[in-house]
């Protein structure tokens, strides 16, 4: 046992801002650190680290945790085990006694998942079996280095290794299933899930042993499916992992960025170069659970997809969700290559690192960049089709000054005058707008419904304000309750003012102290002046707990109403029938949500 004087001493011992700073990345605020509490969805960081306290509080789920409860929460794991975990880092000897626990242990399954990987590593790396694979790997330009880096192995030609080895070691056929390593055939016999392939293992963010993706690389099995991925089972899913989340949270967190690309080769590449901030998800779209996990570790992710249509679609696609979760977004195109990885192969690392760097462009950029590069701008449909795309992407822009910026580049690289390009302009926004009043009934009847809304919802949008001035309590809660984006983008950085930097150090609002912190901030101050503060002053007796909670409703109906309506104008100006798929569902999913 260890006394409570040793638990003490423990606690004193840690630095509490490395500590979580594994796990959360972490901004100085004042004497604490503060970021995005891991333990619920936020947008806004309400998640205080105090290294003189030696806690880590999150003002959002009413956390507070000395570091062994934080390691205990953040790896789910018992109290001994993480103050084990909390006593080596501190450099406190302490005697353990072993832990017993009755809930569901998946450390089990993960052990297993290992034993593949050490005979996966062992057969490619020192039998030879191994050689042939290991030729195509260095081929391929991974050394035995990046081979052990990333643990990459070899699966076998027979059909029932891994099998075998779990039966010598006494697990069950069930447990060996259940983790998608071992399947039974029609006749009943059981076989590997994996042969004949080269073999990447992913982990989680806390390097728990997942699953695998493996590649074909006989020439022999040109016609199998190029790569094959762990099935879904319950420690893998698809949806949640991201290849080398495991390494790149640590060179994240300190760049502050992730690199997303499209294939484990790509991201091998990337790491080669020095990105070790690369990640990839498994043949799939970027997901919102993994925007949401990156958003956990570093507030901006590089896009970094294949030079291809796929790619380009996959990019935009990307854009928005990363954005959707507060992520800010900057993308890299190649050129001359088809991916990251075919880039080194051509032209080395060194000019890997060289091209990101000095490519990494805005999402209007990029989309600009796009619109024209393969176009053949003195062709009149050519010309029209990037006009088009360049016209779609600012008309969601409010800055006339960004749409300015944009119509001046198109018109310098086109010799068409800016003048007449502002016109077109224009008249296809103004189209649009009328559109809208005059389409089909349908349409027609969803217009009535948002104006309708429009009004209720700047009422119940300044009534949040109103409430979150009258009490912090009020205002922590209703910032948990809504999407930030659905205020426009000014209040959307007031109310960032007012939860995250005013009332991290008052407990009640001070209309004169909060408009000389904003003061510097002209167009906030502006729009505060004569918006915002009017509001503790209009009819507070109005203000009641059943109202503020109707404000939120209404506020959360508006919040996806605009969602639908931005999402309707991608879907119109969407080519690809995957693309218009994708968005149809969206607009779907969001108007049940609606109706519920
Ligand atoms: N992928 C997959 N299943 C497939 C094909 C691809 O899961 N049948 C995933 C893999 O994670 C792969 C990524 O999609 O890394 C990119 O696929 P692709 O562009 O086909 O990969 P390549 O770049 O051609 O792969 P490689 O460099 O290994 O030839
Ligand atoms: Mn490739």
């Amino acid at each position: 046992m260890t006394s409570n004087e040793e638990i003490q001493e423990i606690i004193d011992k840690t630095d509490m801002v490395e500590l979580v700073g594994e796990y959360v990345s972490l901004e100085k605020s004042g004497a604490n650190y503060r970021g995005l509490c891991p333990f619920h969805d936020e947008k806004t960081p309400s998640f205080m680290v105090s290294p003189q306290k030696h806690l880590a509080t999150c003002f959002g789920c009413h956390k507070s945790l000395n570091p062994i409860q934080f390691i205990q929460e953040i790896k789910n794991i018992s109290f001994p085990e993480a103050l084990a975990i909390v006593a080596a880092k501190a450099g406190v000897k302490i005697n353990i006694s072993q832990r017993k626990s009755n809930e569901p242990d998946l450390s089990k399954y993960y052990s297993m998942i290992s034993t593949a990987e050490s005979f996966y590593y062992k057969n490619l790396t020192e039998t030879t079996n191994g050689e042939e694979a290991l030729k195509y790997l260095h081929n391929r330009g991974l050394n035995n280095e990046v081979i052990e880096k990333f643990g990459i192995g070899l699966s076998s030609d027979k059909n029932d290794i891994v099998f075998q080895i779990y039966k010598k070691l006494g697990y069950l056929e069930l447990d060996m299933q259940h983790i998608g390593m071992v399947n039974i055939s029609k006749g009943g016999a059981y076989h590997d899930i994996f042969t004949r392939r080269i073999m990447f293992p992913i982990y989680d963010v806390h390097n728990n042993l997942l699953g695998f993706s493996g590649r074909v690389y006989k020439p022999e099995d040109k016609n199998q499916p190029k790569y094959i991925n762990s099935p879904e089972s319950i420690i893998f899913k698809k949806r949640n992992v991201l290849f080398n989340i495991n390494n790149a949270i640590i060179e994240a967190r300190k760049k502050k960025r992730f690199i997303l690309c499209e294939g484990q080769m790509d991201v091998i590449a990337c790491d080669r170069a020095g990105f070790g901030e690369a990640v990839c998800s498994l043949g799939t779209g970027l997901t919102e659970e993994q925007a949401k996990l990156l958003k956990k570790y570093a507030p901006e992710v590089i896009v970094f997809y294949d030079n291809d249509s796929a790619g380009i679609n996959a990019s935009i696609n990307a854009i928005s969700i990363l954005k959707g979760h507060g992520l800010k977004v900057k993308l890299v195109r190649l050129d001359a290559a088809k991916d990251a990885d075919e880039y080194v192969h051509k032209f080395g690392e060194e000019a890997l690192a060289s091209y990101i760097s000095d490519n990494i462009m805005t999402p209007y950029e990029y989309q600009f960049d796009i619109a024209t590069y393969s176009r053949n701008l003195k062709n009149e449909d050519e010309f029209n089709e990037a006009k088009g795309e360049i016209f779609n992407f600012l008309k969601l822009e409010n800055s006339n000054s960004t749409i300015e910026l944009y119509l001046t580049k198109f018109a310098n690289i086109t010799n068409i005058s800016y003048t007449s390009l502002v016109k077109d302009f224009n008249e296809f926004a103004n189209k649009r707008l009328s559109y809208k009043k005059t389409s089909s009934p349908t349409i027609e009847k969803t217009n009535y419904v948002t104006e309708h809304i429009d009004d209720k919802y700047i009422r119940a949008s300044r009534r949040l304000f109103g409430y979150a001035t009258l009490s912090k309590k009020d205002a922590l809660y209703i910032n948990q309750e809504i999407d930030i984006n659905g205020f426009d983008d000014i209040h959307k950085r007031i109310w960032i003012e007012i939860i995250d930097n005013y009332y991290i150090f008052n407990e009640t609002f001070d209309q004169q102290k909060f408009a000389s912190m904003i003061y510097e901030q002209n167009d906030l101050y502006e729009v505060f002046k004569k918006d915002i503060n009017i509001l503790s002053t209009d009819s507070i007796e109005k203000y009641d707990a059943s109202d503020m909670i109707l404000c939120i409703k209404t506020f959360k109906e508006h919040t996806k109403l605009r969602e639908i309506e931005a999402l309707k104008i991608k879907l119109k100006n969407e080519m690809s029938p995957e693309g218009k798929k994708y968005f149809g569902q969206k607009i779907l999913e969001i108007q049940l949500e609606l109706k519920k």
